[in-house]
This record gives C-alpha cells, structure tokens and sequence, in this order.
C-alpha cells in the first residue's frame, strides 16, 4: 500500500473502516469478497485456485483483460476516428506474453508488439496475422530480422543507424520490401523511475532526434525497405500525459520535414501508460489520455499544415497488469522492534523477488488483502517478504494486515499482472508458479508452473542416487 515508511498508525489513511476492502481500481474488475470474507476473482476463491493449481499462484482475469483491451482499442480508434485519421494498438507482449493472452489481444483486435525472436515465435504460435506484429529492440541479430522479414511481418521499428543497412540487405536478400519505422529519441524526460524512461538522451534506445533525417534519408536509398513513420516510446507507468504530448509534438513536427522528401505517412507514439498500484495512484481513464493525445495530433498538424498520419500505440501493463494477482501462503511471521519504538510485522509468503523482482529492482509499490478471510483484529504495519536469501527479498514494502494474521493464511497481492511472471526467475532454485485465466466461475491453466523436474532439468551428469 502507499504508506511511506515509518510505522505510525494513528496518523495513516489506512486506519479507517474499508482498510480490508478489495478495491476494484486496484484489483481486477471481477474481484470481490464473499459472504464469508473469503477473496473471489472471476467468481473462484482464493483457496479454491490454490487448492486446484498450487501455491503461490500468478491469477489472470480472463473477462478484464479482454474487456481492458477491447476498451483501449475503441477509446483509441473513436478518438483518432473523431480527428480525421485512424489509430493501430499493439499490445505490448513483454508485459505478459503466454499465448493464451496473445489470443485474447488478437481476439480483441490488436496487433502485437513483440522486442525480440522469442516473443515474435510466441505472436505466431498464438495465430496473430503477421502483418499485424511490429518488432522492436535495440540489438536485433541477423537471425531475428530474417525471422521477421521471412514471415512477413508488419513493420520493424529500426533502432540504430547500423541496423539499416543490415535489414536492407536481409530484405534484399529474401526479395520483400520491409516496412519500417525509425526509432527517435525524443529527449523527453518522462517522470517515473529511472530505469523505466527511455527517452532521455544518455541511454541504449533509439536514434537521437537530430540524426533521424540523415537515418531516414539512408533508409528512403533502399529499394528493400519503405518508410512508415517515426517511432518513440518514453517509457513506462507514466501518469502525466504531458510528456506523451510533448513527444508526440517534436516527432510530428520531424515529421513535417521529413515529409519534404517522401511519404511519412505513420507515427507510432508507444506505450507507457499507468495504471494504479495502490491507492495513491490515480490514472486518467484510457478515454481521456486518447482524447487529449488525439487532440495534440490533430492540433500540432494543423500548426504545421501537415495531413494526419495514422498513430499507433504499444500498450503492455495498462491492458493487462489490473488483470493480474498473485496468491501465496503465509510461512513464518516474525514482530521486529523499530527504533522509533513501533513493531513491524514480516510476514514470509512462499515466493519473493523470483515471481515479483519489481519491488527489488524499481521500488516498486503494491496493495496487498489477507485472501482467504477478513479478521477484526487491529491493523498492523507488516512488510511482506518472500523466502530467498536476500534482505532485498521484498514483495510488498509497507502494508497493514491484521495483527492476527498466521500461518497458512493467504495473502493476494493486486495488480501484478505486468512485468510479474514476464521477469520471473528460478533465484535459488524455485519454480516459477503456474498461470491460471480465471472466467465466469472456472479456472484454467494457461501456463503451467515449474517442477524440481523442470529446474533439474537442464543440468547434464546427474542422478539422483
Ligand atoms: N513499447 C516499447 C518500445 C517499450 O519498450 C515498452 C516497454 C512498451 C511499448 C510497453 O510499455 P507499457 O505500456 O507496458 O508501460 N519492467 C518494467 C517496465 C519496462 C518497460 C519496457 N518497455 C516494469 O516492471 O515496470
């Protein structure tokens, strides 16, 4: 939750009466508490999806996702309708790609965005039209571009000036031409974590604004290849939609003069978009983000004189990252004495920074509710950690949960369904937990969990004797 730290109850929003609520502007739409307390996503409880699939568990709600998709996909489309142009959503695949859930966002109408080879074979396992995948990344190898070009794909967002020559010849090679966009640095500083901007001037991504004519002007020589537009994303969980504006201003405006010397006729302005983690945060719904970048658009053309381009956006954690929650069950609880005279409460869950390294690697913040019940018991401050050998092993920060919470109780933890199992990991040798779609009362798995068999696996000479 979004307490900062230091332990002081009194004084903290949490001590009012709904502090047991699951609320479903952080939960998934479909989560509530039954009549006895007990955590319901999609109409199964909490104890019922761990009983049946194991703990801990990623859980996805099936009918959010697709209706979160599907409400992306029209605010976007009515909104670029409404100025004269249309607009693409692709969703953006490294948030969450089992191809279960590729299927639900082609299903919904979406193109896939995907940033390497891997995810592009995990597109087409799940049947996505090819020419509806865009792919990304900064150090795509030979292997990935014939891939992609082979298999006919949509567009290749190009992402250094060296990549040029390389696709070209690929292109050449296999006797297509190669839709492509060119990946601009916007130098806007987006405000959010560090490691999740991507658009100021001193890191890997994209090709510096100023070098983007000389690079589009290399890329217009080849007969293998077509420009489409520019491409920027300026990074992830962004809430103030300033930036977006801003960005989308400077690369309309590169547009303009690039439409001096040939067709521009894109402009692929990204992903990013927020979404709440706990009460804290307050997104703007996906409508007004839509309305406002499509009035920027169409507002900055008309400044320019320039026609409208059609504009796509890259999407991941805003479709799918409030349709996932993760379960575990509670192991040792232990009460540490703080300094300022206050107790915290450790409250050990059967996975960590292996199912959900986000609060190790970005600080990040989550809402966590005792799953199987709701207690009387007074609220505590309680740091919720995971079981790997690490002090940084921190799944959620900062919480209150009830003073009587124990062993084999069930913690679910909100909104993890971005970046969670994306960046899972075997630290410490422990398996990866399964996915399950939860709908309409009945769970399924999409991705099954890991065995010691699976983690053993790959190792070569050994027995156990
Ligand atoms: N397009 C591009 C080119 C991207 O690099 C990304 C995310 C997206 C779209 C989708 O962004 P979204 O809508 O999901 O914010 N692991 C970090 C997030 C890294 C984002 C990487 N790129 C996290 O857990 O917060």
């Amino acid at each position: 939750m979004a307490a900062s730290a230091g332990s002081g109850l009194s004084s903290h929003p949490v001590a009012h009466a709904h502090w047991q609520n699951v609320d479903t502007a952080i939960y998934s739409a479909n989560s509530a508490r039954d009549s006895s307390g007990e955590l319901l996503v999609a109409g199964v409880r909490a104890s019922t999806l761990l009983a049946e699939h194991g703990s801990p568990l990623y859980v996805v709600d099936e009918q959010h996702a697709r209706d979160r998709a599907a409400q992306v996909h029209s605010a976007f489309t009515r909104e670029f309708e409404r100025i004269g142009t249309s607009a693409k959503i692709y969703y953006s695949g490294k948030a969450f790609m089992a191809v279960e859930a590729v299927k639900w966002m082609r299903e919904a109408g979406l193109g896939i965005d995907v940033a390497t080879g891997g995810e592009l074979a995990v597109a087409l396992a799940a049947k996505v039209d090819p020419g509806k995948i865009a792919m990304q990344g900064n150090n795509k190898s030979d292997a990935e571009l014939e891939i992609a070009v082979s298999v006919g794909i949509g567009s290749v967002i190009l992402d250094s000036s060296e990549e040029i020559d390389r696709l070209a010849a690929i292109a050449s090679r296999l006797g297509r031409v190669q839709k492509v966009f060119v990946r601009v640095n916007s130098g806007v500083h987006a405000s959010t974590h560090d490691f999740l901007a991507t658009s100021h001037e001193d890191q890997k991504f994209g090709i510096a604004l100023e070098d983007a004519e000389t690079a589009v002007a290399a890329i217009r020589t080849h007969q293998s290849l077509e420009f489409l537009g520019l491409h920027c994303h300026i990074g992830s969980q962004i809430f103030d939609t300033s930036g977006f504006k801003e960005s989308a201003s400077r690369l309309l405006k590169l547009t303009a003069q690039l439409r001096k010397s040939g067709a521009v006729p894109e402009l692929n302005l990204g992903g990013g978009f927020g979404i709440a983690y706990t009460s804290d945060d307050d997104p703007e719904p996906i409508e007004t983000i839509a309305a406002q970048l499509a009035d920027i658009v169409r507002d900055t053309c008309a400044e320019l004189g320039i026609g409208i381009p059609v504009v796509s956006f890259e999407p991941g954690r805003s479709i799918i990252g409030s349709a996932g929650v993760t379960l575990y069950t509670v192991g040792t609880i232990k009460r540490v004495a703080l300094t300022d005279g206050h107790e915290r409460t450790y409250v050990s869950v059967d996975g960590g920074m292996s199912d959900n390294i986000r609060t190790a690697l970005y600080g990040a913040d989550y809402t966590a509710r005792l799953a199987n019940r709701v207690s009387t018991a007074q609220p505590q401050l309680s740091r919720i950690v995971g079981k790997h050998c690490e002090s940084g092993d921190i799944v959620v920060d900062t919480e209150f949960l009830p003073a009587d919470i124990q062993r084999g109780d069930l913690i679910a933890v909100a909104a993890t369904g971005a970046y969670c199992w994306a960046l899972a990991n075997n630290y410490n040798y422990v398996a990866r937990p399964a996915v399950v779609a939860v709908r309409n009362g009945s769970s399924r798995v999409i991705v099954r969990g890991e065995t010691e068999e699976d983690l053993l696996a790959r190792n070569v000479d050994w027995s156990i004797t």
